[in-house]
């Protein structure tokens, strides 16, 4: 494959931001290029220099005046929900009831599954997504048509089928050998073909037996090499449920540690109402704690408290958590994470939120050699954003003197319009979804 220099303002992290204006936590090109080549990243840097580096055959794009960034990466979301966002005026466990068990139904329909997988790759490519961590639904089928989707677009994807044989319906239901044998099939089918990644998905304490939890201990220690994805203390009523099934836990938490589901690929979904105790088993287990500040919201369920994690050492990332989260677009999620830690008197800087989309996120699934970043041999998933995509952005950037301004605008204001071009392992991806939807009437 042939050298391509991207060229524009590039913004990638090296760390965490430790203050508000910790400039050792990022690097910054303000006529800057980013190399690529085989589908890596060669050097991010000056344009000057990497146009030298790439010589004349290099093709060049030029993105100026946007930003070049990390492509972002969504570590919490449903993929069987894409079309049931937004649905009225229920708190979580009825919402799951009266909605979402409903909705994943239809995904015993492999040409269904095989429609909305496409439909929700696209999505998250839109939107500047290149990597995210999904459950599919209960049918072995809909994870074939998730990583299907993933491979065509050639995207490093986490997924894995939920596991639930209680208290959902009938149809929605598997049981500890079938979730087990189903599980077991689709690693060895799906993990490490491609950039394909397998997260084994018992859907929550409430809708397993002791006896699938027993069969999820089971798959974990048979396949270390894969993630651990859950939901853990979302909603009041859903902790006194929860434990009330399980009487000998000590708390939501130490359910799953009974069952030896929290590790460092453990996934925890939502995290709100813990106790110091069980912030600090996370933190122990080196599990990771997923905030979905649009869902927590959507769904009235509370306010993640970010600032008492990162105090008591446990490890953070965010998410979406579609089709609870009300959005496909990181930025908008970030957006919402402002608020919810503003209200609580925690200040989130606008480089930690850019952070926390890049790197952060794939430091959080341990794939900070891959992704996250713009370093040298990182895979080039790249988001290029437009902080003008808007008339009421364009207005008020005229205002803007810095990057932090700047960052702040585009997470506050922006959206899917905000990306204008996104490359999964160095190949455009956005353009082309533009010109299908335009010739769809979409
Ligand atoms: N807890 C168990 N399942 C779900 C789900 O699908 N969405 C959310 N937000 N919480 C859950
Ligand atoms: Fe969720």
């Amino acid at each position: 494959m042939s050298k391509l220099l991207l060229r524009g303002r590039v913004l990638t992290f090296v760390d965490e931001p430790k203050s508000i204006d910790d400039q050792s936590a990022y690097s910054y090109f303000e006529d800057g290029a980013v190399l690529v080549e085989n589908g890596k990243v060669v050097e991010a840097g000056e344009y000057a220099a990497l146009a030298l580096v790439a010589g004349p055959q290099a093709q060049i794009v030029d993105h100026r005046p946007h930003l070049i960034l990390p492509g972002f990466i969504d570590t919490h979301l449903h993929f069987p929900q894409t079309q049931a966002i937004a649905s009225y005026g229920a708190q979580l466990l009825e919402w799951l009831n009266t909605y979402i068990f409903v909705e994943e139904q239809k995904f015993s329909s492999t040409a269904h599954a095989d429609f909305i997988a496409s439909r929700f790759m696209d999505e998250l490519l839109r939107n500047g997504t290149t990597t995210a961590a999904a459950y599919c639904s209960v049918h072995r089928t809909s994870v074939d048509a998730y990583f299907a989707a993933a491979e065509k677009r050639n995207m490093l994807m986490i997924g894995g089928k939920v596991m639930m044989d209680r208290n959902a319906p009938e149809a929605l239901r598997d049981t500890p050998q079938t979730g087990y044998d189903d599980t077991k099939a689709l690693i060895a089918k799906w993990h490490g073909r491609g950039r394909a990644h397998y997260a084994i998905s018992p859907r929550f304490a409430i809708t397993s037996t002791p006896e699938q939890m027993d069969m999820s201990r089971a798959l974990v220690r048979e396949h270390p090499e894969c993630y651990v994805q859950t939901h853990l203390s979302e909603n009041k009523d859903e902790i006194a449920y929860a434990t009330s099934l399980y009487p000998s836990a000590k708390d939501y938490t130490d359910i799953y540690a009974n069952y030896d589901l929290l590790g460092s690929k453990t996934l925890l979904g939502h995290c709100i109402f813990l106790s110091d105790r069980e912030i600090s088993a996370l933190a122990e287990a080196r599990s990771v704690a997923v905030f979905c500040p649009t869902s927590n919201l959507f769904l009235g369920s509370g306010l993640f408290d970010q600032g008492r994690f990162k105090e008591l050492g446990a490890r953070t990332s965010v998410a979406t958590d579609v089709g609870g989260g009300t959005s496909f677009s990181m930025l908008e999620t970030m957006s919402e994470a402002y608020k919810v830690l503003h209200v609580q008197g925690q200040r989130l800087s606008q480089f930690a939120s850019y952070y926390m989309m890049t790197l952060g996120n794939a430091r959080a699934l341990d794939l900070e050699d891959r992704i996250g970043s713009l370093r040298a041999g990182a895979d080039a998933d790249i988001t290029i954003l437009d902080s003008r995509a808007k008339p009421a952005m364009e207005l008020r950037m005229r205002t803007a003197t810095t990057l932090a301004e700047e960052l702040f605008i585009l997470q506050t204001m922006g959206d899917d319009r905000c990306v204008s071009e996104v490359y999964v392992a160095g190949k455009p991806m956005k353009s082309g979804l533009d010109k299908a939807a335009a010739s769809h009437g979409a």
